[in-house]
């Protein structure tokens, strides 16, 4: 019989084996979502947890393996001979005293980490309500008060932040795999966790619990930096942008507030009050567009605003008719919200 040509070549069992290894290799590569790179109080617990259950697994692999060796060795031996009172004492040794013992410790080292992740040491000063929806992050200051943001957290470091979760839609699930282990958002419920990381930088987050079509668009940035800029930026997104507006970016701005724009979102200072979809009074400044989906530049944001569902299928925008004269205009006002 001859072989199928198409199967020649690699077999399948080593595609599979390289196809894991690549995904293990880019799974590293993807240091910001990470829970083996810990920064944050909680993940790190997480991960030493994690570290001690793998080393157990190993040296529990190796026991077998030795005494699976041993097994061959010994049955192979003239006259080879078992006696009842020694099986059953390896038995109890191996198979019940050592597995009990190892449970047990993995068992009270949860306990105490548990315990640990429960409230932080010190009471935070900052008090920050994330909201899901079906499929972005809405968040909102409550101390210090006043800004209002989306897809996006800014926390001081060396500083406990409680975060307040609630979902306005379906269950979600909150995680910071560098900062913190997942807390689900359950309708009628109030959930809390708190996040600390002593060390500025961006971590992102993603939506833990399978929620819809997008739920793999369903990310959020969590941006440490020093209290100062962290002083800053809550004060100036508490407050409408400054900044003077150039002829286009004017005309961008009526066309946002007299269009169905406004009716769904809200940019401080402006007619525009919408609460459907997310505040875009910092959109300029945001590290993605769509919670995830795409980067924010003028090239996506204009593909997003004209038809979104080619680009995040079934997120609530539908397609909005701008005309090609005003789109330009339209984007250059909301790149300059800042
Ligand atoms: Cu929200 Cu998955």
């Amino acid at each position: 019989m001859r072989r199928d040509p198409s199967r020649r070549g690699i077999r399948t069992p080593w595609r599979l084996a390289a196809v894991g290894c690549m995904l293990t290799l880019g799974g590293c590569a993807h240091h910001q979502q990470s829970t083996l790179q810990a920064s944050g109080d909680g993940a790190q617990r997480v991960e030493g947890l994690w570290w001690l259950m793998f080393w157990i697994a190993m040296a529990v692999f190796a026991e077998v393996m030795l005494l699976l060796g041993w097994a061959l060795w010994w049955r192979r031996r003239p006259r080879a001979k078992i006696r009842g009172g020694d099986a059953i004492g390896g038995i109890a040794v191996l198979g019940v005293v050592v597995p009990f013992a190892v449970l047990v410790t993995v068992y009270g080292l949860g306990l105490r980490d548990l315990n640990a992740l429960a409230a932080p040491r010190q009471d935070p000063a900052v008090t920050v309500d994330v909201i899901g929806h079906q499929w972005w992050w809405e968040v909102r200051y409550a101390h210090p008060a006043g800004a209002v943001t989306a897809n996006e957290l800014h926390i001081p470091v060396g500083e406990p932040v409680r975060v307040r979760l609630r979902t306005a839609d379906v269950q979600h699930s909150f995680w910071v795999p560098q900062l913190m282990p997942k807390t689900d958002l359950i309708a009628g419920k109030v959930n809390q966790t708190w996040l600390r990381t002593a060390t500025p930088g961006q971590y992102r987050a993603q939506c833990a619990e399978y929620c819809g079509k997008q739920h793999a668009f369903m990310a959020l940035m969590v941006v440490a930096e020093p209290r100062a800029e962290f002083d800053t930026w809550v004060a100036a997104t508490a407050r409408p942008a400054t900044t003077t507006l150039t002829a286009a970016q004017q005309r961008g701005r009526e066309v946002f507030e007299r269009s169905s724009c406004a009716s769904c979102h809200t940019v401080q200072g402006t007619t525009a009050t919408g609460s459907v979809g997310p505040d875009l009074s910092t959109i300029g400044s945001r590290w993605s567009i769509g919670a995830g989906a795409a980067p924010n530049d003028a090239g996506h944001l204009g593909g997003w605003i004209v038809n979104s569902q080619t680009i995040k299928p079934g997120n609530a925008m539908p397609p909005q008719p701008v005309s090609a004269q005003d789109l330009p205009d339209l984007l250059s006002y909301l790149q300059s919200l800042k």
